[in-house]
């Protein structure tokens, strides 16, 4: 472990205070959220009620991958996450790419988490009869592009959300030619909740754990009084769309997940991280990946999944059948439910930023810890500005492929930063490690069977590679080649070093995952990275610790 974050362990300045139920409190608030009080309604019509075998095809993912953050935690309980670990196994260049990309796992998934509390928040109001005006609880592109659906293809074709937003366009004030148009509640609730992270842990453990109460509730309550309401016949067809129809959701049920790794920024709050981080990690992990497939079964069985293209699936479901009070006290809680999940990201970002700062990586007002709150202030106020600014403008699917493409980058790093660990016998001082199953044999065995099964079953797939052009290919499949790639080296590397099985499976279920996302966010993400990577040769490269060491 690196000399530096030794000493950050003694002498860190933050409050130690969380125990394992606090963490799985921040591990739950931080996964449920957006995800499945808003995009699993979109996920959900495209997939039918298949959609819950997705969920648990990603928690399976996600539990290799948790696997390996408990072992990483368990080694270096230290703050930042992944960051930390991969500047323990890869050094410093590629801890700066796993910072870098983590701004997109934290940062702007909080950005969809504020615009998703801002569509309950208002339609909330608007079931007590206030109606928020429109021109301020939307963004400008939505609402421009509405407006100018409705002048070329009339009102007919808009549907209730569109005709809203293309008004508030046309009536929204003006400044010059500019149309005033932002959404405040999503600013304003990234104020308040970075005031609250700003002032301290304990305030927002507190806070958090009144609202996770709150939100298992809410979860609890429709999966209890919707069974009753499941016609199995909702079921049937069960994947309307395929296995294309269901996997078109990834960046959707992924969203729902992102979160139990942000338990591991708080480390070094923990009071004994080493033993608490892995258990939290894992029971989080099984509580909502259980809640899931639940809410997802009930929510199609209560309706049909072609009805299920909403913003606010869970109150809509009751609303549906006529309970208007349930959809009602679903919409308020639900406002406080989403708040919880924002605190968590709050909360984390600041914490990855400090710890990059102290290896000097970012400026050093990164890592200055308050005096009077024990809190990262300046990383705070600056977490506050890059979402909550975003929220104002922009709007939510695009953040939502975004986030997911950066951390499943950053999951398959943390995975085989653990098969690194193994190879350079680092994993002998882990309090907690994964367990061992040899992958000799396994990983090129299980290649052979896919190949195998493909042939088998995978005709129609084949058959558009055997017609296909090779700019169609390099288009289209390149993201399915690197996969088979990936998949045949690490067949090689297994042989040659016997690497652990579990890990293995976590770097090729996530990124076969990442592969189903489409080049386009591939492409978005490697111009991030690119920028990334300019930041880091201007400043880190020079300033760092390490950079430092080496001149003396
Ligand atoms: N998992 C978090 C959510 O769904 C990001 O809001």
């Amino acid at each position: 472990m690196g000399e530096a974050h030794k000493a950050d362990m003694e002498s860190g300045g933050l409050v130690k205070t969380l125990g394992v139920r606090d963490l799985v409190s921040l591990g739950i608030a931080a996964i449920i959220g957006a995800g499945i009080f808003s995009t699993i309604g979109l996920a959900s019509f495209n997939g039918g009620p298949a959609v819950s075998l997705l969920f648990v095809f990603t928690a399976i993912a996600c539990i290799f991958t948790a696997l390996s953050y408990a072992q990483f935690a368990s080694t270096v309980p230290v703050s930042g996450s992944a960051y930390t670990y991969a500047y323990v196994a890869f050094g410093e260049l590629f801890a700066w790419i796993i910072g870098w990309a983590l701004i997109l796992e934290y940062a702007v998934s909080n950005m969809v988490v504020a615009i998703s509390w801002s569509q309950y928040f208002v339609s909330m109001l608007e079931g007590f009869g206030i109606k928020f005006p429109a021109w301020l609880s939307t963004n400008p592109i939505t609402a421009a592009e509405a407006f100018t659906k409705l002048q070329t293809e009339g009102i007919d074709s808009l549907n209730i959300a569109e005709q809203n937003v293309a008004l508030a366009y046309q009536n929204a004030p003006m400044i010059g030619d500019w149309h005033i148009i932002f959404n405040l509640p999503a600013g304003i609730i990234t104020l308040l909740v970075t005031a609250l992270v700003y002032i301290g842990i304990k305030e927002s453990r507190t806070a958090s754990n009144i609202m996770v109460v709150l939100k298992v509730g809410v979860v609890l309550l429709v999966i209890g009084v919707g069974a009753f309401y499941v016609k199995p016949v909702n079921w049937t067809p069960f994947a309307p769309n395929g296995v294309k129809g269901v996997l078109s959701g990834v960046a959707a049920v992924f969203f729902a997940f992102i979160g139990f790794d942000s338990i591991s920024t708080t480390a070094e709050e923990c009071k004994d991280p080493q033993r608490d981080m892995p258990k939290a990690m894992i029971y989080t992990l099984l509580i909502c990946t259980v809640l899931y497939v639940l809410i997802t079964l009930v929510l199609t069985g209560m309706v049909n999944y072609t009805e299920l293209n909403v913003n606010d699936p869970l109150a809509f479901v009751f609303q549906r059948i006529d309970m208007n009070f349930m959809a009602g006290v679903i919409s308020v809680s639900s406002v406080i439910a989403i708040t919880s999940a924002l605190l968590v990201y709050q909360l984390g970002q600041p914490r990855i930023w400090m710890t990059m700062s102290r290896d000097g990586l970012l400026w050093k007002r990164f890592s200055k810890i308050h005096p009077k709150y024990h809190t990262p202030s300046f990383a705070t106020i600056i977490t506050g500005l890059v979402v909550g600014i975003p929220a104002l403008f922009f709007e939510m699917d695009f953040f939502v492929d975004l986030t997911s493409v950066g951390t499943f980058f950053a999951f398959i790093l943390v995975c085989g930063g653990v098969l690194y660990l193994d190879y350079s016998g680092i994993s002998e001082q882990s309090k907690f490690r994964v367990p061992y199953l040899n992958g000799k044999y396994l990983v090129g065995l299980g290649l052979i069977v896919a190949i195998v099964l493909l042939f088998i079953y995978g005709q129609d797939v084949l058959g558009e590679w055997r017609t296909a052009s090779i700019s169609y290919i390099f288009e289209h499949k390149i993201l399915t080649i690197i996969f088979w790639i990936t998949w045949i080296a690490l067949s090689v590397m297994s042989y040659k070093y016997n690497f652990s099985i579990l890990p293995v499976m976590g770097i090729l279920t996530n990124l076969y995952l990442m592969t189903e996302l489409g080049s386009s966010n591939w492409l978005i993400f490697v111009i991030w990275l690119v920028i990334g990577l300019v930041i880091y040769f201007t400043y880190g490269y020079k300033k760092s610790k390490l950079a430092q060491t080496e001149e003396v």
